[in-house]
């Protein structure tokens, strides 16, 4: 009798979940977890990372292919740091059609024991992971742009050591520092996202992308107060089209060369672009005391509309000797077209021991909002220039 009702109790607590089992296994979906089923409320108030790191534990080792979670539509979610952490047996489909929110004063975050708090959501070493659902990420950016110094300022969003993302369709807004960093990810999709800060709210790049390679990022609005997109060191066959930047800081490949370190990127693709009011256009920067490379770099169909710096390299270049460089080479520039805010509209600023090789033009014809002549300044590069308005001095303008 006692035996009987231990396995009438045990058969009880365990049969709803091997139910919910069998129907997944049979009717041939893929299984799917919400957030809401693992206690999350969605009032904006209460801490739910607990349950989103619940439900994302269950979805990272469920035995199908496919694993959905599913964060729903008309709920706000507040998320402390958190860490979704790969390898995950499924692909895992992230569903995001409602709204997560970062803790409003950057004093009630709460870091993990294991955090290194330079990402609020930061998913990790994991294949296959697509983010998408037309949802919302607002990292709550305002106290931390006020009180903390940049270097303590965490990003909203990292993928780190991802292969094989795909994100699309989200909104991000108000990040503390850059919304979206690509760390050491290769094979990503990301697409139809809006990117939203204050023009003046500090460092707050759209994306920030390192050591990555394939990488298409197309279709994206960003307005934020830096970087539209910062390709970094380590980044090679990136391609970005159909972009839309301003406010902003522009499209820019580098900062690359902190002293002492060796640097690299290639073939890094930006085409049909659109800058508006934005502080640069397209942008190779290095830093000096470095080395490395910047090479096979091409900007296409550019249009600028009232933009300053519309192409500038900037080497920062010093004037004592022996200090080392970045080398730039092969950047072609094709069908850059439109308004600059000033009347210097190229500048080609290269190192004077390096200088910047091969650099085709072909198909410039940068107008100036203001009166006067807009012109090009260019020091230490050599390559072609064809039909280009202006003609860029130490170019071979043809
Ligand atoms: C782009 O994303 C929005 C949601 O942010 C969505 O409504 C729209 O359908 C998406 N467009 C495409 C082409 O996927
Ligand atoms: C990236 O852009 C380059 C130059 O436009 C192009 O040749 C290449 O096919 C593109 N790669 C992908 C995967 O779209
Ligand atoms: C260029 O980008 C815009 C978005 O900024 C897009 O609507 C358009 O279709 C793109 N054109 C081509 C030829 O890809």
């Amino acid at each position: 009798m006692k035996g009987l009702f231990v396995v009438l109790f045990i058969f009880v607590i365990v049969s709803p979940s091997l139910c919910a089992r069998a129907i997944r296994l049979h009717d041939g979906s893929p299984s799917s977890f919400n957030v809401v089923d693992f206690g999350a409320l969605g009032d904006g108030q209460t801490d739910d990372s607990q349950a989103f790191l619940k439900a994302w534990q269950a979805a990272c080792g469920a035995a199908e292919d496919t694993a959905t979670l599913v964060i729903p539509q008309g709920k706000t979610f507040l998320l402390q740091p958190v860490i979704f952490q790969g390898p995950c047996k499924p692909a895992i489909n992230v569903q995001h059609g409602g709204s997560i929110v970062a803790p409003g004063d950057s004093n009630d975050w709460k870091w993990p024991a294991n955090s290194n708090k330079r990402g609020w959501i930061q998913f990790a070493d994991i294949n296959g992971l697509t983010v998408s659902g037309g949802g919302q990420f607002d990292g709550q950016g305002a106290s931390w742009w006020k009180s903390a110094g940049v270097a303590f300022r965490p990003s909203a969003l990292q993928f780190i050591g991802c292969k094989n993302l795909r994100l699309s369709s989200l909104t991000h807004m108000n990040s503390p520092r850059n919304h979206i960093g690509i760390v050491t990810c290769s094979g990503s999709d990301i697409s139809n996202l809006t990117i939203r800060a204050p023009m003046n709210s500090p460092n707050t790049d759209g994306f920030d992308i390192s050591g990555s390679s394939n990488i298409l990022l197309h279709d994206c609005d960003i307005q934020t107060g830096d970087d539209c997109i910062a390709i970094n060191s380590g980044s090679s066959f990136i391609n970005i089209t159909g972009v839309s930047c301003g406010p902003g800081h522009g499209i820019s490949v580098g900062s690359l060369g902190t002293p002492g370190a060796f640097a690299t990127a290639e073939e890094i693709h930006v085409k049909n672009c659109t800058f508006t009011r934005t502080e640069n256009g397209v942008r190779i920067k290095t830093r000096p005391g470095g080395s490395g490379f910047a090479r096979k770099i091409t900007f296409e169909d550019i249009i600028l509309v009232g933009a300053g710096n519309p192409v500038i390299i900037d080497q920062e270049y010093v004037q004592l000797e022996g200090v080392t460089g970045v080398k730039v080479s092969e950047v072609s520039y094709r069908n850059v077209r439109g308004t600059a805010s000033g009347l210097n509209v190229v500048i080609l600023k290269c190192d004077k021991d390096l200088g910047c090789s091969k650099i085709t033009m072909d198909s410039i014809n940068i107008a100036s909002e203001k009166r006067g002549t807009p012109f090009a300044t260019c020091t230490k590069a050599d390559g072609t220039c064809t039909s280009c308005s202006p003609t860029v001095p130490c170019l071979t303008n043809q």
